[in-house]
């Protein structure tokens, strides 16, 4: 890992940018972590904050707030949380319009200053503006990579946990699909130790964790009155370190699929590998018949909200 390396979080002063910031200063992933927010003096607060905690650790990471995109210039790595969060009541899907507009704004700045980075985008509904950001920038389709699967993953490996009751640290879950109602968690693919979820609990408690997974950011906005941060957070970061370190490792994250799975010009979450190119391999992973079902309405849900999107302007047919 080169340690001279530069992030650049957009949105920084939120909660979610914030965190992804907070845990790539703590593990000393990146040199220079720029934080960008339209609230200039709450990225400076956060950055005065971060790099005190930087201290407190040793880490070499400097924490900077950017007074405009040329302090982004040249990142390796560029992290988008910024845009409206969901509210309760209110589907990732209401969110499309509002966040287009800053995704667009925000690419458009960042494709000049950093043509060469990669983007790792995290604003909802996120398949959707994944693609946006595609489509605006320009970039290699491989550069521009949305988090979702990760956090998913870790949702249903925590209420695998709540059931059982044991195996923390040793349980695999999978989620495919977009991040939405109709994301696929894959049980056939949901191990423990290696043994399969179905050999250790009921279709009736697998049924009960699958429901739980795909209200797990719903739930949580009904608790804090604000979507996660968290968990969402450290999912970005891990994909950061997966691009800094060159590392190799299969995650689900949202991509362009080309012919994959079926499908093309859609984006959408599934298997890759992360290197320093950004989604250096897509996996393609076999699906029974209620897999492919649930893949394909998946896909349908990323491709109406596209159909606003195209609309609205925001994208050509
Ligand atoms: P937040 O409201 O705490 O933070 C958003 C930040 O973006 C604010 O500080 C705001 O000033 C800033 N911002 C807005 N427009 C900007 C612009 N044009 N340039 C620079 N900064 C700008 O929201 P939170 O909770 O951090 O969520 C951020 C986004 O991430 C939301 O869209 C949310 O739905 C999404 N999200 C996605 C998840 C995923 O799994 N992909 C999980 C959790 C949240
Ligand atoms: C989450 O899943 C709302 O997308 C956000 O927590």
């Amino acid at each position: 890992m080169s340690n001279k390396s530069k992030v650049s979080i957009i949105g920084a002063g939120g909660n979610v940018g914030s965190i992804v910031a907070y845990s790539i200063a703590m593990q000393g992933l990146s040199h220079e972590v720029v934080l960008v927010d339209r609230d200039i003096d709450r990225a400076k607060g956060k950055a005065l904050d971060m790099n005190q905690a930087a201290s407190a650790v040793r880490t070499h990471s400097v924490v900077k707030a950017a007074e405009s995109y040329e302090d982004v210039r040249d990142s390796s790595v560029v992290v988008i949380t910024a845009g409206f969060p969901r509210k309760e009541g209110m589907s990732r899907d209401d969110l499309v319009i509002k966040n287009a507009e800053i995704i667009k704004d925000i690419v458009t700045n960042v494709k000049e200053v950093a043509p060469d980075a990669i983007l790792i985008i995290v604003t909802n509904p996120l398949d959707t503006m994944t693609y946006l950001a595609i489509k605006e920038s320009g970039f290699d389709p491989n550069r521009v990579i949305g988090m979702a699967g990760i956090l998913d993953g870790a949702r249903m490996t925590h209420f695998i946990h709540e059931k059982l009751g044991y195996g923390a640290g040793q349980i695999r879950a999978t989620v495919i699909g977009g991040h939405g109602d109709y994301m696929v968690p894959l049980i056939r693919y949901s191990t423990v130790a290696g043994i399969p979820l179905s050999d250790l609990l009921s279709y009736e408690d697998i049924s009960e964790i699958v429901t739980k997974t795909k209200h797990g950011g719903g739930d949580i906005i009904k608790l804090l009155g604000t979507s996660a941060y968290f968990a969402p957070g450290k999912a970005a970061a891990i994909m950061v370190e997966a691009v800094l370190k060159d590392s190799k490792k299969i995650y689900p994250c949202a991509t362009l699929l080309n012919g994959e799975y079926g499908y093309s010009d859609i984006v959408n979450g599934v298997p890759v590998m992360l290197g320093k190119n950004g989604v250096e391999k897509i996996i393609e992973v076999s699906l029974n018949e209620s897999e492919r079902k649930q893949f394909d309405r998946s896909v349908k849900s990323v491709q109406e909200l596209l159909e606003v999107l195209k609309k609205n302007q925001f994208i050509k047919d």
